[in-house]
């Protein structure tokens, strides 16, 4: 991008405007009063404490983090009205990855058919979907991409102990995205925070199952695969974290408390949010809350806000929003955006049909590959065999010319 500026042409600087959100979200809701059937808690308890009324659970097994992720990261790429073929790169934010390798974010790619993609995941915990949205900035700001997908991703339900009531209570599955698109017009993200104080690691971990503590029958007889936390811990640490991040970033970006407008915060604990935004002395309806329904949804927790935030015009055009959150690591984060709203673009009638198909081709594709991967394999097994079946008789028909 390039403009003319005293008669002489400069690169004009680039700006990361979010120019499309989606949201997914698992099937079945499970309430306080249900979890109260199986672990000692109570629908009270659960509200007073947390806020959360209830949560949905990917039950389905064929629901996973990358599905969860595929249908949010569809759901912002059609609300940009932007052609798969032009994503740049896909940056995934998630706890609950489907495997160590390979990433969340390829599969992610893989199911959306996006052949011009970059993809990675993001491990920050509950920060994870505002470093993504640092980063998807500067890869913009730098030039180096013009459209960039942020995804925030989890099905902790397969990682909680549902017999832990101290954590099975608080979590829950779902997705959200954002589609980040490069852009002459100034706002967007303005700034970004990052944080990690890795000397509180073992406040919230899942300690096996990484290269420390391999998995082995007695990490799984020990329930060592699954989220341990010490919850007041975390919540002082949180408590700490969210008014000074909020306020660095504000900073950053030339404003202050006075001039923001809405501050998505992520959605872990409604105690946590509001004495936090006492601390800054932010009015109720400047907050975002929607943990109520969701619990605690890690990564996906502001994206899926942000969405709900849309749906119930929260936002106006140029108004200041602050997303902020923190997590295990320890880490927090928070960006400072100067929101447009949305870009009405007006979308072709057949472009939904036109997308429907492009999605049905990337899974044939996708199929096509790993069927002719696996046909390459034999083919060479078998030219291998050829080969060294043709090298043995040479090497007997040596053996008995020298014999002669
Ligand atoms: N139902 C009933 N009682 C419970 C439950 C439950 N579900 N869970 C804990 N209790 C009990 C505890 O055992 C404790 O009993 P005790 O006093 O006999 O030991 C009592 O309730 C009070 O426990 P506290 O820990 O003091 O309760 P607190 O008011 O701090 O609330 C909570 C606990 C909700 C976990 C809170 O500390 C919290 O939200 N912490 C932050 C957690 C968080 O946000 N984690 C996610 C970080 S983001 C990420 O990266 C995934």
């Amino acid at each position: 991008m390039v403009g003319k500026h005293n008669g002489q042409f400069q690169p004009l600087q680039r700006y990361a405007h979010i120019t499309g959100w989606g949201k997914a979200l698992p099937d079945r809701v499970v309430t306080n009063d249900e979890l109260a059937q199986i672990v000692d808690t109570s629908d009270e308890w659960i509200r007073t404490r947390t806020g959360i009324h209830q949560r949905y659970v990917a039950i389905d097994a064929n629901e996973t983090t990358a599905t969860l992720g595929a249908r949010a990261a569809r759901a912002a790429l059609e609300k940009a009205d932007l052609p798969i073929g032009k994503l740049d790169l896909i940056i995934c934010a998630t706890s609950s990855p489907e495997h160590l390798f390979p990433s969340t974010a390829s599969l992610i790619q893989d199911a959306l058919g996006a052949t011009r993609a970059g993809a990675f995941d993001l491990s920050a915990a509950c920060s994870g979907f505002v470093y993504g949205l640092a980063l998807a900035r500067g890869m913009i700001a730098s030039g180096q991409a013009d459209n960039v997908l942020v995804v925030g991703a989890e099905t902790l339900s397969r990682i909680v102990d549902w017999s832990d009531r101290n954590t099975c209570v608080l979590f829950g599955d779902g997705a959200g995205a954002v589609l980040l698109q490069a852009s002459a017009t100034p706002g967007g993200v303005l700034s970004t925070v990052l944080g990690s104080d890795g000397s509180g690691g073992d406040l919230l971990a899942v300690p096996a199952g990484g290269s420390k503590q391999p998995a082995t029958l007695e990490t799984v007889a020990a329930g060592q695969h699954f989220i341990k936390m010490d919850g007041r811990a975390v919540f002082r640490f949180a408590t700490r974290v969210m008014a000074d991040a909020t306020r660095e970033v504000l900073g950053k970006a030339g404003l202050e408390v006075g001039d923001v407008d809405l501050v998505i915060p992520h959605q872990a604990n409604e105690r946590i949010i509001r004495l936090s935004m006492k601390q800054l002395g932010l009015p109720e309806e400047k907050v975002f809350i929607n943990l109520q329904y969701y619990g605690n949804t890690s990564t996906a927790s502001i994206p899926i806000a942000l969405c709900d935030a849309i749906e119930q015009e929260r936002l106006q055009p140029n108004d200041n929003m602050v997303m902020v959150g923190f997590g295990a690591g320890l880490t927090w984060a928070a960006s400072a955006i100067k929101w447009v709203g949305p870009v009405s673009r007006e979308a072709p009638l057949w472009r939904a049909g036109q997308r429907t198909a492009t999605y049905g081709l990337a899974q044939m594709r996708s199929r096509l590959l790993r069927l002719s991967r696996k046909m390459e394999g034999t083919l060479m097994t078998e030219e291998g065999d050829a080969l060294s079946e043709a090298l043995s008789k040479r090497i007997e028909r040596w053996r008995r010319s020298s014999k002669e």
